[in-house]
């Protein structure tokens, strides 16, 4: 059910204890002074505290179902998802410095969460997996396409583009647990479940995000039709940070589909070196 690709064998997951940001306050427009990307990014990053979360408990949860290597990228995965956290509180903080209110945003996220948190195991892993491609592309996109985060402040661009970095190293993670989990399971099931799943995950992912957006344009006077094209344009084609990964989000609608088809680990190396992204020596 998982095709002829697997997770290459010689995959490293790198925990990069880096922190970004804790120079000074953050301008409100952070993104090339720009109100609308800017806007985007903000409800991204107002979802990922308790998102991740929500992740690392998921694939917890199934650890005893994982052979030993296997375990062991869990535990390198959820340091690193630890790590992201700690990293968007952060970027979070430095958002309501500058003057926003996410308060009603957290709501949102904690009541959807945990609704989520009542569906069975299964479920949140495979909620999990979607989320997981969702965010493997994305992060794909934002370190091959330098104009996402070209007109970003130098610690925004940095931090984005250090959580791609460990988003693409660790994206077949929960998605190789969930293998483990379900191998009992027909191979038709194991499918139902992972696009019933990605399914409701992508519409409640759109949906946080246009009440993210909304919210976020309210508070700064802008919630006009002129910005919501703008946003249109803006996430759809230029840069297009939605629009460009349609196709690879629909990869995963394959019954063969597995993370590392694409292997982009090189785009790790090239950004690690051009950023000054690398783990500090132990
Ligand atoms: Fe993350
Ligand atoms: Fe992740």
């Amino acid at each position: 059910m998982s095709g002829n690709v697997s997770t290459p064998a010689n995959l490293k997951i790198t925990s990069r204890d880096l922190a970004f940001g804790r120079q000074g306050p953050s301008p409100r427009h952070w993104l090339g002074g720009d109100p609308i990307a800017t806007a985007f990014y903000n409800a991204l990053s107002a979802s990922f505290p308790q998102g991740e979360r929500f992740f690392m408990d998921a694939v917890r949860a199934f650890k005893s179902k994982a052979d030993p290597k296997l375990q062991d990228q869990i535990t390198s995965f959820v340091t690193q998802e630890a790590l992201h956290t700690r990293e968007h509180v952060f970027f979070n903080q430095l958002i309501t410095g500058a003057g926003y209110d996410l308060s009603r945003m957290d709501a949102v996220i904690k009541k959807r969460l945990g609704f989520g948190r009542t569906r069975s195991k299964i479920e949140q892993l495979g909620a999990t997996i979607a989320l997981e491609h969702f965010t493997a592309i994305l992060a794909h996109e934002a370190l091959a396409n330098p104009a996402h985060f070209a007109d970003a402040t130098p610690e925004a661009r940095r931090m984005w583009k250090w959580h791609a970095i460990e988003e693409i190293e660790h994206k077949s993670v929960a998605f190789d647990t969930f293998l483990a989990a379900t191998r009992d399971l027909p191979g038709w099931q194991r499918y139902f479940i992972r696009v019933r799943t990605m399914v409701a995950a992508t519409l409640l992912f759109l949906e946080f995000l246009v009440r993210g957006v909304r919210d976020l344009f309210k508070q700064d006077g802008i919630n006009t039709f002129a910005s919501w094209r703008k946003m249109f344009a803006f996430v759809l084609y230029r840069p297009g940070m939605l629009g460009r990964v349609i196709p690879a989000y629909l990869t995963y609608y394959k019954p063969s589909f597995h993370p590392w088809e694409e292997d982009d680990r090189g785009l790790i190396a090239e950004t690690e070196a051009a950023l000054n992204l690398q783990a500090k020596a132990a």
